[in-house]
């Protein structure tokens, strides 16, 4: 029996074997995480910037990279994408994608692979979701910069748990090597660096402020057309390093070192 037929009875049952779900989906009138401590998450979530995305993304390709249950990909399917692709480094919140995937009779490839793994796709994609993904990575820039140089064909759309300061402001491109005032600056580009746990989960590692998602997007490649939300960042991919100006491509650790 295909899962688009399955009774609200079986359909509660596979839920419950593929054990905590994170995302919270409606599968026929079934809640997969009806208790989540963020609320009806990601629903709640979508509704602020779901305006910002297109409603009709016929013939474009989606890359869901971190896609958990499946929540983002299922609504890019809706919005008739003529491919979505899902990856998670998770097996186990894969196998609840695809469940919920067939029971929402929405076409989606998933596959188990780290963001750092996705030049092996050797494909870049119209539209990348890369969503509360950021702050779990250990080499938070490096995925960026791997999504800039072998993922992203047009726009990427980014959300991180931000913390500290939500200001931005000007930074000087240089500044003296006695100028330290700029560091104290609420506005100044931080990450706040996870030794242990935050929030009793010890896959969080880098938290940045405001700022410093804004202008790791920037240095990675990234022009910020779009803010609908204050965790969600729309981005154009720019061809070309950093924000254009070409000053550090000479750099010993510049982007060029990313593995291809
Ligand atoms: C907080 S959840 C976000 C899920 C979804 N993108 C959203 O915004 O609702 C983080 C997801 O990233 C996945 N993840 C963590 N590290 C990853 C990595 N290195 N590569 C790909 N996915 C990763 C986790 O397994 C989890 O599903």
């Amino acid at each position: 029996m295909s899962a688009t037929e399955l009774t609200k009875e079986a359909i509660r049952d596979r839920v419950r074997a593929l054990g905590d779900w994170f995302h919270n989906i409606n599968l026929r009138g079934v809640q997969t995480a009806p208790a989540h401590f963020l609320g009806d998450y990601p629903s709640v979530k979508w509704r602020t910037f779901a305006h910002a995305l297109p409603a009709d993304l016929a013939g474009k390709s989606v890359l869901d990279v971190g896609c958990n249950a499946g929540f983002y990909a299922i609504e890019m399917k809706k919005r008739g994408a003529a491919r979505v692709v899902g990856v998670d480094s998770d097996e186990r919140y894969l196998a609840q994608a695809r469940f919920a995937a067939e029971v929402a009779g929405t076409p989606i490839e998933f596959r188990k692979m780290s963001v750092y793994e996705l030049p092996a796709l050797g494909e870049r994609f119209d539209l990348v979701l890369f969503m509360g993904v950021l702050y779990h990575l250990r080499h938070p820039l490096l995925a960026l910069d791997i999504l800039h140089e072998h993922v992203v064909g047009e726009t990427l759309v980014f959300q991180s748990m931000l913390r500290g300061s939500p200001e931005t402001r000007q930074v000087a491109r240089d500044c003296e090597f006695w100028e330290e005032e700029q560091f104290a600056a609420p506005g100044y580009p931080l990450m706040y660096f996870v030794e242990h746990k935050y929030a009793h989960d010890p896959t969080n590692w880098w938290i940045p402020n405001r700022a410093c998602a804004e202008a790791m997007l920037r240095s990675a490649g990234f022009e910020i057309v779009n803010h609908p939300e204050a965790e969600v960042f729309i981005c154009r991919r720019r061809d070309g390093d950093g924000d254009g100006d070409g000053e550090r491509s000479g750099a010993s650790d510049g982007r060029a070192s990313v593995a291809k």
